[in-house]
């Protein structure tokens, strides 16, 4: 989905959320201090974030698993990111196969940051999630809620040029269009078989210019891949085009300009029975 190198070059803003949540929430983690414990990181992309964040903020563990859809992600982290505590494996979380017995009932804790919102059927990554962990075990995680970019995303597929790249514009930020995002993640959930708490926080990730608007967008945006190398900065400046339209920068004039682009971010912490 992305290109590793240029996703660590620009995710100050994702790793903003990723702080705060593990300040504010890692409490809720029950560790058990055998120092036994196992971890998996659910959509590890890069693996920066699964060995620089994760790890360090862990107590005494046996390991991590970091698991994730995308081979280059995984090549990446793998080559960029070992460590001999760390294992990273290939996981469609959506699979609708039965999970690899190597990851049924392993883990005492799972953490996720921003991937739930790249996948459609939720209802199967809650029960692939629960099947991973162990009685007992729990989760902490973040992800896009709803997100106005979702606007441009939706704007740019009706125009003729681009429309083919962005078929599947409905796959991605699953809760968008709910009347209640809460309720239908909290049903999700429940149809899973987790205890759960969810919150919904209104957030802005703030660009300094229309050109840091465009590579930082380039970098996660999930259609760049589907268009044509040559076309690459004509799509992102149409992208950037349809943001100015929709009024995400700001007035000043064309040097100063900053670009706001608000979103709702859900953290969740869940815990699967004990019995
Ligand atoms: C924005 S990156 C986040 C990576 C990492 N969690 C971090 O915080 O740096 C999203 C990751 O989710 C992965 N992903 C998307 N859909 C997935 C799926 N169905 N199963 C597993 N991983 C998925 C992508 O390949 C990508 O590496």
């Amino acid at each position: 989905m992305y290109q590793a190198d240029l996703y660590i070059r620009n995710n100050d803003l994702q790793r903003r959320d990723i702080y705060k949540v593990l300040h504010n929430s890692m409490n809720l983690i029950k560790w058990t201090g055998t120092g036994e414990e196992m971890i998996v990181d659910l959509g590890c992309g890069s693996g920066d974030v699964t060995k620089d964040v994760i790890l360090r903020s862990s107590p005494k563990i046996k390991g991590i698993v970091g698991v994730d859809i995308s081979s280059d992600m995984l090549k990446f982290a793998r080559d960029q990111n070992s460590h001999e505590q760390i294992e990273y494996k290939h996981l469609n979380l959506a699979t609708k196969h039965k999970i690899d017995q190597n990851l049924r009932g392993k883990f005492d804790h799972a953490f996720s940051f921003h991937v739930f919102h790249w996948i459609k059927d939720q209802k199967r990554v809650f029960k692939n999630i629960y099947t991973m962990l162990k009685p007992g075990g729990d989760m902490l995680g973040l992800f896009v809620a709803s997100t106005d970019v979702m606007l441009i995303y939706e704007k740019q597929a009706m125009m003729p040029k681009w429309s083919k790249y962005l078929q599947r514009v409905s796959d991605i930020f699953p809760y968008q269009h709910c009347e209640d995002p809460q309720v239908a993640i909290e049903d999700n959930l429940n149809q899973a078989g987790f205890s759960h708490m969810v919150k919904l926080e209104k957030r802005e990730f703030i660009y300094s210019s229309r050109e840091h608007f465009k590579t930082s967008m380039a970098v996660i945006n999930p259609f760049v891949k589907n268009v044509p190398e040559d076309q690459h900065e004509e799509f992102m400046d149409d992208f950037a085009d349809i943001a100015e339209g929709l009024h995400f920068f700001s007035d000043h004039d064309q040097h100063n300009q900053i670009v706001i682009v608000p979103y709702i971010l859900a953290v969740i912490y869940l815990r699967k029975p004990d019995f």
